[in-house]
């Protein structure tokens, strides 16, 4: 099939940052694009060939907006899934799978995956409401401090907390949920996997992530990371393995733990391209959003070596109150060597929102890092 400025249409649901960033690539090619997304203001809405008001979880607007698309990939988990398999049963190409969907959208089955395909990952519990999980701590089941995830709908850390009394347990939402070990974390990382159907595969390069500890979210991500060759090796075996167990067609970021013991977790797993990838634009030989179309459209993948390398620093709403962005201090980063500015395109601002980012390459990781720290502290996303 000819790809390039042809008749072809690829489906993309979701029109966020992820999408937009695709989007640079799909035009590079001059491949068709078409996307849905339940806001009519989403980054994408001025960038895609076709842009469909939508909502992706509602079966019929999905089967509808997917009729004339002949490749569908996503840039969000949240979609509904029936759909993707009605259509896959249907002949369409889907990418990420439906089955794949389904076991990522849920941390339940999601853990119940890694279990069953011999993966490591911290030991854990499902629950089906709080009852369930008082009855366990009252028998001396739940060791404390642990964590309780919500089975289904976190993100961005949302629907995570660490719970060290019993009132914790009690203020929990009663709702299907895991409460799984607290590991010790010493590093947390990141290995992104691409595989096409010709079973092609490769790993972007191992990097490390830092987290607000407020937030719980990412707040830097660094290539190379800084670990030994030893453990740089384990992290990708692993992660080239659950790619394979999910039989991984496109992206799969897969969020690792070292800890303490330099043991290798799996956290979880998001079959798209992923905040931990930003940084791929500046720093690989190919991007990871290149890499996803070229891994959803069967064609040969890029080269991921680290071309230089970088530190990738979130921009996130600091306002309380939603109201019109404003990016402070921003122009004083151009006269910096190596700094690469994405702006998202979200016109409102609010706690926590993720508006943007900046890329650092330097020929020293060191170097790098203390410019995007200075760089963190500079700008303010504020209303
Ligand atoms: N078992 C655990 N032990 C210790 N810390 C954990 C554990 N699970 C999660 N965390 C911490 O909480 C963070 C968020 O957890 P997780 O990635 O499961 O949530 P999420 O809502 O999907 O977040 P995101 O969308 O940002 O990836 C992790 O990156 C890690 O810092
Ligand atoms: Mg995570």
């Amino acid at each position: 099939m000819q790809f390039f400025s042809s008749n072809f249409k690829l489906g993309i649901l979701g029109g966020g940052q992820l999408g937009k960033m695709l989007l640079y690539d799909c035009r590079r090619y001059d491949i068709f694009t078409k996307i849905m997304d339940p806001n009519k203001n989403a980054p994408c809405s001025k960038i895609a060939d076709e842009f469909i008001v939508g909502d992706l979880t509602n079966y019929n607007d999905v089967i509808n907006f997917c009729e004339n698309v002949d490749v569908i990939t996503v840039e969000i988990e949240n979609v509904n899934v029936d759909a993707l398999e009605f259509l896959e049963n249907n002949g369409k190409k889907v990418f990420p799978s439906s089955n794949t969907l389904r076991t990522i959208q849920n941390k339940s089955k999601q853990k119940d995956f890694y279990k069953k395909n011999n993966l490591p990952t911290s030991a854990y519990k499902n629950y089906i409401n709080l009852d369930a999980i008082i009855n366990d701590f009252n028998a001396g089941k739940i060791q404390l401090p642990a964590v309780w995830k919500s089975a289904e709908f976190g993100y961005d850390g949302k629907g995570v907390k660490i719970i060290n009394t019993l009132d914790d347990i009690k203020s929990l939402p009663n709702t299907h949920c895991l409460i799984e070990d607290k590991v010790e974390i010493k590093k947390e990382i990141s290995v992104i996997v691409s595989r096409n159907e010709n079973k092609e595969e490769a790993c972007f390069p191992v990097v490390e992530m830092e987290f607000n500890p407020t937030s719980n979210l990412v707040e830097y991500i660094m290539c190379p990371a800084d670990i030994s060759s030893d453990l740089e090796t384990q992290a990708y075996e692993i992660a080239l393995k659950t790619a394979q167990c999910f039989n991984s067609i496109g992206l799969l970021a897969v969020e690792l733990f070292i800890t303490k013991n330099n043991e290798i977790l799996i956290n979880e797993v998001a079959p798209r391209p992923h905040n931990s990838g930003h940084h791929t634009i500046e720093c690989c030989l190919t991007s990871q959003f290149d890499q996803h179309i070229r891994s959803v459209l069967n064609l040969s993948l890029g080269d991921t070596g680290m071309k230089i390398p970088g530190i990738m620093v979130n921009l996130v709403g600091e306002n309380e109150i939603e109201g019109d962005v404003f990016y402070k201090n921003i122009e004083t980063i151009f006269k910096i060597p190596g700094v690469s500015a994405h702006i998202y395109g979200k016109k409102k601002s609010r706690l926590n929102r993720k508006m943007g980012h900046i890329t650092i390459v330097n020929k020293e990781i060191e170097k790098a890092i203390e410019i995007g720290k200075k760089i963190k502290e500079l700008i303010k996303v504020t209303a």
